[in-house]
């Protein structure tokens, strides 16, 4: 009550100074951010980037050319990169970011001969600070390097952990901070530059990048690629393999091993749809082709929104389309992130959380508020049970939507706070403020910052004197401080609720009450469904009941990764023998640390626990990359 008096004085107040310049009094006392001012949204902007050495406003790499050949007996890249640089300041060096890179040579167009430099090592995640010196003429710089047996980013498989087993695989993952373990670069989203690329494989196997990309496999094992819209480094992408494309539509496509490129033809036929449906919501999807990479499953993550050429894991190819949010929150990325781009790792909610929201409105389009409805509650519960964790594990803070990462790995603050809390927020503006400002609202905010950064205070300022100062009443119910900068989750989040969860819940307590697996109401089930069945089955259940459910079901056989994982997080602590081996096949084979890290927790709770968790892990721990091996690592080797 208190606070809204002040906010009341304080509008009066600059209404009695008749301009909208804060009089110093009302500016010591922080104004409300009535109108627009370009100045203080300039200054909102500026920013700090924690994990990278680039030194933003003094040089600038515009450009990459990269060079590159893949050598898969050695498992390393040897490379040359060359990089146009803007001398913003008239430095004399420039900082690039780099991990566990061996550099051979360093040199630049203005300067005869190989280039003394300096570097700087953190040891650490952050990786090692590249110093290269150059004058007021210096166009070019160039960096002969490989990489090493240590460049997280990428995964190089044996034939074995692909679908054909004959080729090996190579992929790359950089978000956040781990294009610098395969490329020397200025590694931070807030820096964009083109790239074009060659790229020299083994012959018989194709090469993609997040580029301009071959549908076939050249006869000399050499590829070219063209990037010419600006990206940060963590957009850069590599797949290499026995690879075969499928067209889906004028724009689309899938890439997929071609063991596998039917499966996924048939489970992304939605795809050209989906973009045609994007781009009616919030404009111009502005990066020419949009294809889908099917990569091994060792991927560790659901999919990554490399720009023309979205990564994705073989897991949700469930054979019935019904995992395809995923792709719809990829392409959603094209404009949220890829387009308009969180300045530092601790906006990461301005990519992800707009991300969700922007997949919901897709799915709600083709598929019907209901199924979106589902989503949304699905997204809830994950909200909810990630707060209670951190806040459990003393991290509290890391509920906030604006994180604090210094000193810290990215990684730390990927949690579903950015995702879900960032979703949530969206949705309570758009409630509150009518889907039709807000879409308007959304559209011209992508179209406005299109290859920009955006920090979080400045989209708070924003988004306060574009939008929600248009009327009084919504700065109140939005609450936007309190999301913001706020732990935990505000009471004025919107619930969702949906019918057919609730027809979910009613088969539950039915079977509950002694009714037969097999006599529930669950033919038309989709995905949403079954997920919300499992989570609310009880945490205890018996060997009989948990062997009926299965019988009934299939659950432990089921090819939908997203139930088994959601039945063996239930029916591991319960000792049910029935899925031993499926898990341990599982964790085998998928790697995808979404699914690994609640897997290998519910482990850790059964009978044999850590005894088992380990032994599984040891055998498993070669087939992942080194972004689930780190966190896995961390939960089972202490
Ligand atoms: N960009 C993310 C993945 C990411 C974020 C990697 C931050 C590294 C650092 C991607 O778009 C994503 O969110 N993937 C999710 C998909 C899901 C939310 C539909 C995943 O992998 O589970
Ligand atoms: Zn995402």
């Amino acid at each position: 009550m208190k606070h809204a008096f002040l906010w009341l004085a304080m509008i009066s107040m600059s209404i009695l100074a008749c301009n909208d310049q804060a009089t110093p009094e009302t500016k010591e006392k922080e104004a409300p951010m009535k109108t627009f001012d370009e100045k203080t949204f300039q200054e909102k902007l500026n920013y700090t980037d924690h994990h990278s050495y680039a030194r933003i406003e003094e040089a600038v790499v515009t450009h990459l050319s990269w060079n590159a050949e893949v050598d898969f007996d050695q498992k390393i890249i040897k490379a040359t990169a060359t990089y146009k640089i803007n001398n913003k300041k008239g430095v004399d060096t420039i900082y690039l970011d780099s991990r566990n890179l061996n550099i051979m040579e360093v040199r630049r167009d203005d300067h005869e001969g190989a280039l003394g430099y300096m570097t700087h090592d953190r040891s650490n995640f952050l990786g090692t600070e590249l110093a290269i010196p150059i004058s007021l003429a210096t166009q070019t710089i160039s960096i002969d390097y490989s990489t090493t047996e240590g460049a997280a980013a990428l995964q190089f498989l044996e034939p074995v952990q692909t679908a054909g087993k004959k080729h090996p695989f190579l992929f790359t993952q950089s978000q956040a901070i781990l294009a610098r373990t395969w490329i020397p670069c200025q590694d931070s989203p807030g820096i964009r530059f083109t790239y074009d690329a060659t790229v020299k494989v083994p012959k018989g196997m194709m090469a993609l990048m997040s580029a301009s990309n071959p549908t076939a496999i050249s006869e000399d094992g050499l590829y070219n690629f063209e990037m010419d819209q600006a990206v940060p480094s963590y957009l850069m992408a590599l797949a290499v393999g026995n690879i075969s494309y499928q067209s889906l539509g004028n724009e689309t496509g899938v890439y997929a091993e071609p063991e596998l490129i039917e499966a996924s033809a048939y489970e992304f036929a939605d795809m050209q749809n989906m973009v045609d449906t994007a781009e009616s919501l919030y404009g111009p999807y502005r990066w020419g082709k949009y294809d889908v990479i099917v990569l091994p499953p060792s991927f560790p993550f659901g999919g990554m929104e490399n720009p023309r050429l979205t990564f994705a894991t073989p897991t949700i190819i469930a054979g019935d389309r019904s995992l395809t949010a995923l792709i719809a929150h990829e392409l959603a990325h094209s404009w949220s992130g890829n387009l308009v781009t969180n300045a530092a790792w601790e906006d990461i909610w301005l990519n992800e959380g707009f991300t969700v929201y922007f997949e919901n409105r897709i799915m709600e389009e083709i598929f019907g508020a209901d199924f979106a409805n589902m989503l949304a509650i699905l997204s809830y519960q994950d909200l909810n049970d990630e707060i209670a964790r951190l806040t459990e594990e003393g991290k509290a803070a890391d509920t906030r939507l604006r994180l604090e990462l210094k000193d810290r790995d990215p990684d730390e603050g990927l949690t579903a706070i950015p995702y879900d809390k960032g979703f949530y927020l969206l949705k309570l503006i758009e409630e509150t403020v009518g889907r039709e400002k807000w879409d308007e609202f959304l559209k011209s905010y992508f179209d406005k910052f299109a290859f920009q950064i955006m920090t979080t205070d400045a989209f708070v300022y924003y988004l306060t004197t574009q939008l929600i100062n248009q009327n009084e009443a919504w700065g109140d119910q939005i609450r936007l401080e309190e999301w913001v900068h706020g732990e935990g989750l505000p009471d004025n989040c919107p619930k969702v609720n949906s019918t057919r969860f609730a027809q979910v819940e009613d088969q539950l307590s039915a079977w509950q009450n002694g009714a037969e697996p097999t006599t529930l109401a669950s033919d038309e089930w989709m995905t949403p469904e079954w997920l919300h069945f499992l989570r609310n089955l009880p945490d205890e259940m018996g060997e009989e009941q948990m062997k009926a459910l299965d019988k009934g079901f299939g659950f432990t056989n089921s090819g939908n990764s997203e139930i088994v994982s959601a039945w063996f997080e239930k029916v591991i602590p319960n000792n049910y023998q029935a899925a031993e081996k499926a898990t341990e096949k599982f964790l085998f084979e998928v790697g995808r640390r979404k699914f690994l890290v609640p897997i290998y927790k519910a482990v850790l709770k059964s009978e044999k626990g850590k005894e088992r968790a380990r032994s599984i892990y040891e055998k498993a721990r070669p087939n992942y990359h080194a972004v689930s091996s780190e966190t896995l690592d961390k939960m089972l080797l202490d």
